[in-house]
């Protein structure tokens, strides 16, 4: 079962993986992060780049891999996967770009007919993941249809990087990227497997608002299911799920995680 935190606001969340990740990376300074897009990471992008400032904390050794791409966007789109990570990441920390790798990277656009070189991307992704130690921390949202990465439901929970459909709910929530218009969004991506994402160290799930609940109760009370890849979760020795009130409506045992939390000994970290 993973620790289950319930906090007021994105930035007390947020909080919570800057100090974690920054205690990493001072006690690893090339420390390998899992990097996600979306909005729920922001806030803990942010507190990180604080502390990293703060504390004059050097990250110029610092390794990222992004979980997933946009398939059949050049590079420079500004919604492709590796422009967002450059923004809300690369830039905003001060890491070095040659060091933060996306899966897409080499396909650079590549249309989705070009097989062979798509095919290779995702076993060379995991195997460049392996090459560097394996992963530290690894940031996740949550879809709200349980997907983690752009891992849909039905996804094998041992697959490795690989191509996928992406479902329809995903382009109507993503549609807001690409100005309200679902046919400008992807039909197809590149993303880390269930199981290349079980791989990494640590965990850090986070999801807020009231969108989510129902994902997040799958995710923790529900069944291990590919039904709803997030619960792969259940699974790894090591996750963190730091969810606000509203996303954590629907949990059953939210008064035993809040305990369990709370009365949790200081030297644990998280
Ligand atoms: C996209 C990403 C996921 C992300 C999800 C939720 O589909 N591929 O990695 O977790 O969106 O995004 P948000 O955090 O904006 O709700």
């Amino acid at each position: 079962m993973a620790e289950i935190i319930i906090v007021k606001t994105e930035a007390e969340a947020g909080a919570i993986y800057g100090r974690c990740v920054a205690d990493l990376i001072k006690a690893k300074p090339d420390a390998v992060l899992g990097l996600a897009t979306g909005s729920s990471p922001l806030a803990a992008y942010q507190a990180l780049a604080g502390i990293v400032k703060e504390e004059h904390i050097d990250v110029s050794q610092v390794r990222g891999f992004a979980l997933d791409e946009y398939l059949g966007l050049p590079l420079d789109h500004p919604e492709s996967y590796h422009s967002t990570i450059y923004r809300t990441v690369v830039e905003p920390l001060g890491l070095d770009p040659a060091k933060v790798h996306v899966p897409g990277d080499v396909l650079n656009g590549a249309p989705l007919e070009d097989g062979d070189k798509i095919a290779a991307a995702g076993p060379a992704y995991d195997a460049a993941i392996e090459a560097a130690g394996g992963i530290d921390v690894q940031i996740l949202g949550i879809g709200t249809d349980g997907h983690v990465g752009f891992n849909e439901p039905g996804s094998s929970l041992a697959s490795g990087t690989r191509v996928k459909t992406l479902a329809e709910q995903t382009r109507i929530d993503n549609a807001r990227f690409f100005d309200d218009d679902i046919d400008q969004v992807p039909t197809h991506c590149i993303t880390q497997g269930i199981g290349t994402i079980l791989k990494a160290r640590h965990l850090v799930l986070l999801a807020f608002g009231a969108g989510k609940a129902e994902a997040i109760e799958e995710t923790v009370e529900g069944g291990v299911s590919a039904f709803c890849p997030a619960s792969a979760l259940q699974l790894h020795p090591h996750a963190t799920i730091i969810i606000d009130e509203e996303a954590a409506s629907r949990l059953r045992h939210k008064d035993y995680y809040r305990y369990a939390y709370a009365h949790k000994p200081a030297w644990q970290g998280i």
